[in-house]
């Protein structure tokens, strides 16, 4: 396995201690996490569910502003698991944040469970994104709203890494698409130029 598919494995589900810094490195998608969760328009009583939140940035955000909600994440790697726990270590505690080591493709709550749900940097990751997107769907209440945030097509295809077989890339039509598919409506997309790059976020609701 050459080095580029060991790093684009490390993104896809960070282990060890390059699996650590892999957290470190995923600061730079900042910008894109504030930006999609802005886009959620979450309320304080909101049951708010992470999909894939690495190093817990996006939870630490979301836990700021659904006071009076949920907030939960689950993400299968036990790296990401262990630094978002410790970065969001006091919310856990009080019982205002719950994280979970799981697969997106097998979700541990009821059906009809959250206001809103979130993913970003992850879809192009995942292998059977139609499986995912509808136990996505099952897990939202009727109403609720989805955002899936992920860098232009254009912009990730200038790195190597996402040449390796391991990334899908997407085009905001092809997110349209795709949620469309899993029965998610009405599903749209909005882009955003971020300091370096382009950034995509598709807004369905179910
Ligand atoms: C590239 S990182 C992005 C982390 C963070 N969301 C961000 O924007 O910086 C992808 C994360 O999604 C998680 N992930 C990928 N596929 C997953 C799946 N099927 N179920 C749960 N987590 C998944 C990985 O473990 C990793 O923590």
């Amino acid at each position: 396995m050459g080095l580029w598919h060991r790093l684009a494995q490390q993104f896809r589900q960070p282990t060890g201690i390059l699996g650590r810094l892999a957290g470190v490195f995923f600061r730079i998608n900042l910008e894109g996490i504030d930006w999609t969760i802005s886009l959620l328009e979450i309320q304080p009583t909101d049951h708010v569910l992470e999909i894939g939140f690495g190093p817990g940035h996006g939870i630490q955000q979301v836990a700021r502003i659904a006071t009076q909600g949920r907030v939960a994440g689950v993400d299968f790697s036990e790296a990401m698991f262990q630094q978002a726990s410790r970065r969001n270590a006091a919310a856990i505690t009080v019982g205002r944040v719950e994280l979970c080591l799981g697969d997106a493709s097998a979700l541990l709550y009821p059906d009809n469970t959250f206001h809103k749900i979130f993913a970003t940097n992850v879809v192009y990751l995942w292998k059977d994104p139609l499986v995912n997107l509808q136990e996505l769907r099952r897990v939202m209440k009727p109403g609720g709203r989805l955002a899936l945030y992920v860098i232009a097509k254009e912009d990730l295809l200038k790195f190597k890494v996402t040449q390796t077989g391991v990334y899908q890339l997407y085009t905001g039509d092809d997110l349209v698409r795709l949620l469309t598919q899993a029965g998610f409506r009405p599903a749209r997309f909005v882009t955003k130029a971020e300091r370096h790059r382009i950034g995509i976020c598709a807004l369905a609701e179910k």
